[in-house]
């Protein structure tokens, strides 16, 4: 009866983090003998607490100084990444926010280093890579979270407003990828975009919709095309995520203020989405594009948001 219930935590334990061990064969052999289990239990417990299922995974996650991107930096590092994080402007609270999260991930035991990189920039992309793969050595997960837009109705669109949507939000990313693919096909790498529920529902004044809408058609194409090359394609539609763009959106979309609170998103279930994608318990998903926005986009009719409205309107 024992030796049973040990066999089975046994194998357990070793299909968790079999992942991460480069020893795998070593810590299977010693599993096996029967003289072993509660040492050997105990060392896989420990060291998948100090090291956890990415170990020696390297991440690099765009615009990551702030908001849902800082979020998904430090889950992956917790899960045992090292992380190359990415920030636009220099001399500013985001380069401030990106040293500070950079000692945090580093306080954690894993390496970190914070690269500046315009990422609608083709050179500024291609540097960005470089020194990234010159830190890190490796490049395991490319995640697409960095976004710009202006808050502004299409038809009040100035060209160069225009002009910083594609080439951050569509061109951007594409930079990115062309960039990293040759370091993603070396490790069987993982690449994840993050989209919103603009790509498929009309928000006031957020452009950005139409950009993440191309963006998860790019990400099928993508899938497709990188299989041959190993590399796994798929991306996180996040719903809404009180961040500093939230901040400007309140100011726009009066709606905002009659959504309940439950139907809000913490970026940390976003990244915890970003992770699974990450991990190998994903290995069927390509090219999906996974909804995380507490079921909010289920409902087209919503009754609490009228009732408020309503009550506000007649001042009851
Ligand atoms: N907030 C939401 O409700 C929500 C919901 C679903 C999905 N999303 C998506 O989640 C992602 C992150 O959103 P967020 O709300 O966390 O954004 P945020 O707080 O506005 O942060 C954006 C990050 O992207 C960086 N960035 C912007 N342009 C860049 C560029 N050209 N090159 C490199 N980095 C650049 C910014 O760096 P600097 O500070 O240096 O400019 C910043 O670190 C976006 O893709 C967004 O569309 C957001």
């Amino acid at each position: 009866m024992a030796s049973r219930f040990f066999a089975r935590h046994d194998r357990a334990c070793t299909e968790v983090v079999a992942g991460s061990f480069k020893t795998r064969r070593s810590i299977q052999t010693l599993l096996q003998s029967r003289h072993m289990y509660f040492p050997a239990g105990f060392i896989l417990i420990y060291t998948l607490m100090e090291t956890g299922i990415f170990q020696d995974k390297v991440a690099l996650i765009t615009g990551s100084s702030r908001g849902i991107g800082k979020a998904i930096a430090r889950t992956l590092a917790r899960a045992g990444a090292d992380i190359v994080i990415n920030y636009r402007r220099t001399g500013g609270s985001s380069e401030e926010q990106a040293k500070q999260l950079c000692t945090e991930i580093q306080g954690l035991g894993r390496r970190a280093w914070m690269v500046q990189a315009d990422i609608s920039q083709k050179e500024s992309v291609r540097a960005l890579m470089k020194e990234a793969s010159e830190k890190a050595g490796r490049l395991d997960f490319l995640i697409l979270n960095a976004a710009r837009t202006p808050f502004k109705p299409i038809e009040k669109l100035l060209e160069r407003d225009l002009r910083q949507l594609v080439d951050t939000n569509y061109l951007g990313n594409i930079f990115c990828i062309q960039e990293a693919v040759s370091l993603l096909e070396k490790t069987c790498g993982k690449i994840v975009f993050i989209s919103s529920l603009g790509s498929r529902f009309y928000n006031v004044s957020y452009p950005l919709g139409s950009m993440k809408a191309a963006m998860e058609s790019v990400v099928r194409d993508c899938a497709e095309g990188l299989k041959p090359k190993k590399i796994a394609v798929n991306a996180v539609c996040g719903g809404i995520v009180k961040t500093d763009s939230f901040k400007v959106l309140r100011q726009l979309w009066e709606e905002l203020a009659y959504i309940p609170e439950e139907l809000f998103v913490e970026p940390e279930e976003i990244a915890d989405v970003v992770k699974f994608l990450c991990s190998a318990d994903s290995r069927a998903i390509c090219g999906q594009t996974i909804v995380v926005d507490h079921g909010f986009s289920n409902r087209l009719y919503q009754p609490m948001q009228t009732k408020k409205k309503e009550e506000k309107e007649t001042g009851l």
